[in-house]
């Protein structure tokens, strides 16, 4: 039975191959809509970035819905010095067939939860977490009636936009707090398990090897982010962080966590968006999150390149 679910997400590299690995699942995922939100490039680009990719994938059915242009909060900051100035550099994608769907995204989050059975809809959220704290706030009837909430964010030790903090906890840490205080069963992915997720030359060869179009594109696209990380000083290769959150979905036995209670700092300084997450044994009663921990590389790269040779 395919689980309902709604990406949050600021395409961004690593957020295009979660979308792809989500389209490419139909028999774990239904894609009910993609939510975009400032991240890794301003609004206008992740929105437009969505659109685009979607395009790629020929599927103009799944509604994008534009969210936050801002967090909550602390000052707007971008990773286009990862993701480059589009927010998607590195290949030339079409144009976006679809126009942005009515309505702003918190809205459309709220609605679709309300609007099914209770524990049908999960949350995947790949980038700042300003629209889903928005919607828990706005109507916190949607927490008891999650599935669940996968983020992918945060780290049990060092951070990667500042020694103490992850991306997308940094760029909205009161959106962070309110996601993982709200009460719903939250799975994080953290930078622990996803720096185990690295695309090597010769994952990049075994992409561009399947010969699609859209491989072509993906391929160039990751390329560029590739170069990027090694350019940063980072020579074990580009991490895929986002996949992981939706690989999660579709193929939970891949990974394995631990229960932890994790809070988030929003105070500002050296510690804003820190995640400390307490994996000291056992598991507190008043655990807020699954915290992965491990993963099945080589089984995460065969699943993804088997999907994505269906695209
Ligand atoms: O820190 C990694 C996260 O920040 C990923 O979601 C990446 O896309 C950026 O948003
Ligand atoms: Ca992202």
């Amino acid at each position: 039975m395919a689980r309902s679910i709604i990406l949050d997400c600021d395409p961004g590299h690593d957020d295009a191959l979660a979308l792809l690995l989500a389209l490419a699942s139909p028999e774990e995922i239904e894609l009910l809509a993609v939510t975009t939100v400032a991240g890794n490039a301003p609004l206008a680009r992740t929105s437009e970035n969505a659109r685009k990719l979607l395009t790629l994938a020929g599927r103009l059915d799944v509604p994008v819905y534009a969210g936050c242009a801002r967090p909550i909060l602390v000052e707007p900051a971008h990773a286009q010095a990862v993701h480059g100035e589009t927010g998607l550099d590195g290949a030339e994608l079409p144009p976006p067939r679809v126009p942005l769907a009515d309505g702003h995204a918190v809205q459309a989050i709220v609605r679709a939860v309300m609007e099914r059975p209770p524990g049908t809809v999960s949350l995947c959220a790949v980038g700042p977490l300003t629209n889903l704290a928005l919607a828990v706030l706005l109507e916190p009837a949607i927490v008891p009636r999650l599935a669940e909430i996968v983020v992918m964010g945060g780290a049990i030790g060092l951070g990667n936009v500042t020694p103490a903090a992850e991306f997308n906890f940094w760029a909205d840490p009161h959106a962070a707090a309110v996601v993982m205080g709200c009460g719903a069963p939250i799975t994080l992915v953290p930078l622990e398990l996803t720096h185990k997720v690295r695309l090597t030359p010769a994952r990049l060869a075994a992409l561009r090897a399947l010969g699609t179009p859209l491989a072509r594109v993906l391929a160039d696209l990751l390329t560029f982010y590739d170069g990027r990380y090694r350019a940063r000083g980072d020579q074990d290769g580009a991490a895929l962080h986002d996949p992981c959150a939706v690989a999660w979905l579709v193929r939970p036995e891949l990974f394995t966590g631990r229960r932890a209670r994790v809070a988030i700092v929003t105070e500002p300084g050296l510690c804003r968006g820190r995640s400390v997450v307490d994996l000291r044994p056992p598991a507190p009663e008043d655990a807020n999150a699954l915290v992965l921990t491990e993963v099945d590389t080589e089984g995460f790269f065969a699943l993804l390149l088997a999907r994505l040779a269906r695209l």
